[in-house]
C-alpha cells in the first residue's frame, strides 16, 4: 500500500481512523446516523469528529455555508463522510457543497452504477457495472459568468492540461484498482477542439503508460445514448465536468435513481464520501429516509481507508438485505411492506456476516499520482500574437459596423478581417440568414506577426473604445507553430 492511502489506514494498528462527519440537512442526520450504526456494528474502527455545513450555517451569516472549524477538521483528517446540504433562499449564493469542493480541490468524482439486487428497473438482468469519474472543479463550473451585453450572457469553460491529466490518471488508477480493463474517455472534442479536444488529447498521451487498460474515446452524446441502448458494455467512464454530471445521473438513472446512487469526491490531500440525493425535506424527521445510498458511499470510504474487509462485510450485508426484500425502507420496498430507516437499518446490522449472491470486485488501494506543488507553467518556445478578437455590442448592421471599425483601426498595425455573430461570420457577407443579436466578435489581425504587440493593441483599443462598447478582447495567439484560436463559421 502506498504513503498516500497508508496515511489513513490505522484499521489493522492501535489507533483509529479520525473521520469528519457532516450530518449536514433534511433527513442528513438520519441517514448519518444510520450509516454509523452499521459501521460501528460491522467493527469498523472509525473515530467521528462531527462537523457543522449547511443551512443553519448560512443562516449564522457564514456566507460559504461550512464553518471555519468543519474546514479545519477536514484539513486535519482528509476524509469527510457528509449528509446532503441545503443553500436557503436569501442566504448567501455559493452551496456549501461546492465550497468543500472547490476548497479541498476535491477534482475527482466517482460514480459507481452497479445494478443492485431487488430494485427493479427496466435494465434489471443486464448486468450493468460501470464507474463513472467526473472531473470536479474545471469546465463551466468554475462560475465565471459574465454579462456580455443586456441581453447577452457568457459561461467560460476553462479546461486545462494538469485538470485533465490529473483527472485522466485518477480514472486510470481506478480502473486498476477495481480490476476492472476498460477505460472510456467521451468528450465532444469534434465541436470544442481546444477545451473537449484537451482531455481527448492527454488521454491519447498517457494510455500508453497503462498497457493493462483497454482505452477507447466517444463522442458524449453518444455515449449517453450508448448508455441507454447498451449499457452494460461500459467499464470505466470518464468525463469533463459538465457532461460528467449529466452522463453520472443518467447512468444513476438506469440503476434505480438517485436514492441508492453512492459517490466519492477524492483530492490530493481530502475525500468526501456523500449519497447524490439531496436532503428529502418533505420526509425529513419522520424514520423515512433510505439510508443506501450513503451506506454504499461509506463502503467506498472504507475502501478508500483501507479497511477492505469491514467493507465488504457491510456491502455484502446490504446486498443480502436487498435480495430478500425484508424491511426495506418504503422508497424501494415492494408495494404496501416498507418500513422505518431504524428498521431497514436493524436488518442490515442483523445481516452482517452473510455473503450475498452477488461477488465483490477484487478490491486494491487506489494508487493517486503525486502533483507538483507550485504554479503549473509550461513556457511555449515560441509565442506570436497573429491578432486580436475584440468582442463588441453594437445594434448597428454588420457593413456599417465593420466601416466604423475600419476607420478606427486605421494607422494602429491592425487590420478588420471579419465579424462574426455567435459564432457565424457576418462581415464580409457570407449566404445564409444570420439572426444578428448585439455582440459582435470583431477579428483583427495585425499587419504581421509579432512577438510583443502591446504598443499596437493599446493603440487599437484606445480607437474602439472611443467609439464603441467593448466587453472583453482575446489576444490571437500562436504556440509554437501552433494556432491557439479557432475559426468563425465561414471563415477562412
Ligand atoms: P432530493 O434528492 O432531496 O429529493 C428528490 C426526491 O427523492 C424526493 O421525492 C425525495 O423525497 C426523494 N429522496 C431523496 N433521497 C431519498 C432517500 N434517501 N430516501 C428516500 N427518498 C429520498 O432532491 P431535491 O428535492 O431536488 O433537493 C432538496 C434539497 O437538497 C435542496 O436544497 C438541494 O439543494 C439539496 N441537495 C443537496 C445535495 C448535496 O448535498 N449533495 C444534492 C442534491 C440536492
Amino acid at each position: 500500500m502506498d504513503a498516500k492511502t497508508s496515511r489513513y489506514n490505522a484499521v489493522n494498528g492501535t489507533t483509529k481512523t479520525k473521520v469528519t462527519a457532516i450530518p449536514g440537512d433534511g433527513i442528513g442526520p438520519e441517514v448519518v446516523r444510520a450509516v454509523q450504526r452499521i459501521l460501528a456494528a460491522a467493527g469498523a474502527q472509525i473515530d467521528w469528529e462531527e462537523a457543522e455545513a449547511g443551512a443553519e450555517v448560512f443562516k449564522r451569516g457564514i456566507a460559504s455555508g461550512a464553518p471555519q472549524e468543519t474546514l479545519d477538521s477536514i484539513a486535519r483528517n482528509g476524509i469527510v463522510l457528509k449528509g446532503p446540504l441545503e443553500t436557503p433562499v436569501g442566504y448567501g449564493e455559493k452551496s456549501a457543497n461546492v465550497t468543500l469542493r472547490k476548497f479541498f480541490e476535491l477534482y475527482g468524482n466517482i460514480r459507481p452504477v452497479r445494478e443492485l439486487p431487488g430494485i427493479r428497473t427496466p435494465f434489471s438482468g443486464r448486468g450493468i457495472d460501470m464507474v463513472i469519474v467526473r472531473e470536479n472543479v474545471e469546465d463551466l463550473y468554475t462560475g465565471i459568468e459574465h454579462m456580455q451585453t443586456a441581453g447577452a450572457a457568457q459561461c467560460l469553460k476553462l479546461i486545462t492540461e494538469p485538470g485533465s491529466e490529473r483527472i485522466l490518471r485518477l480514472a486510470a488508477a481506478l480502473t486498476l484498482a477495481e480490476g476492472r480493463h476498460k477505460l472510456t474517455c467521451a468528450t465532444k472534442a469534434n465541436i470544442m477542439k481546444f477545451t473537449e479536444g484537451m482531455m481527448k488529447r492527454v488521454f491519447e498521451r498517457i494510455m500508453p503508460d497503462y498497457p493493462a487498460i483497454e482505452p477507447s474515446h466517444m463522442i458524449i452524446d453518444n455515449c449517453a445514448h450508448q448508455m441507454v441502448i447498451a449499457p452494460e458494455q461500459f467499464d470505466v467512464v470518464v468525463a469533463t465536468n459538465m457532461n460528467g454530471d449529466i452522463i453520472s445521473d443518467l447512468a444513476a438513472g438506469l440503476v434505480g435513481g438517485l436514492g441508492v446512487a453512492p459517490s466519492s469526491n477524492i483530492g490530493d490531500h481530502a475525500a468526501m464520501f456523500e449519497a447524490v440525493h439531496g436532503s428529502a425535506p418533505q420526509i425529513a424527521g419522520k424514520d423515512l429516509a433510505n439510508p443506501t445510498a450513503l451506506l454504499l458511499s461509506a463502503v467506498m470510504m472504507l475502501r478508500h481507508i483501507g479497511d477492505f474487509a469491514a467493507a465488504e462485510k457491510v456491502e455484502q450485508a446490504l446486498l443480502v438485505t436487498l435480495e430478500e426484500g425484508k424491511n426495506l425502507t418504503g422508497d424501494i420496498a415492494p408495494k404496501g411492506t416498507g418500513v422505518g430507516t431504524t428498521a431497514y437499518t436493524d436488518q442490515v446490522i442483523a445481516n452482517l456476516g452473510r455473503t450475498s449472491g452477488y461477488a465483490s470486485r477484487d478490491y486494491k488501494a487506489l494508487t493517486l499520482a503525486e502533483w507538483p506543488k507550485g504554479v503549473w507553467h509550461r513556457a511555449p518556445t515560441e509565442r506570436l500574437v497573429m491578432g486580436l478578437d475584440v468582442f463588441i455590442e453594437s445594434g448597428a448592421l454588420p457593413a456599417e459596423l465593420a466601416a466604423s471599425l475600419q476607420a478606427a483601426a486605421e494607422g494602429t498595425g491592425f487590420g478588420l478581417k471579419m465579424i462574426e455573430n455567435r459564432g457565424v461570420q457576418v462581415w464580409p457577407a457570407l449566404s445564409g440568414q444570420p439572426f444578428l443579436v448585439d455582440l459582435f466578435r470583431c477579428r483583427f489581425l495585425l499587419d504581421g506577426p509579432a512577438d510583443s504587440a502591446e504598443p499596437a493593441i493599446a493603440k487599437l483599443m484606445a480607437a474602439i473604445g472611443a467609439k464603441h462598447h467593448w466587453m472583453h478582447v482575446e489576444k490571437l495567439q500562436r504556440f509554437d507553430g501552433k494556432d491557439g484560436y479557432t475559426k468563425a463559421q465561414g471563415e477562412n
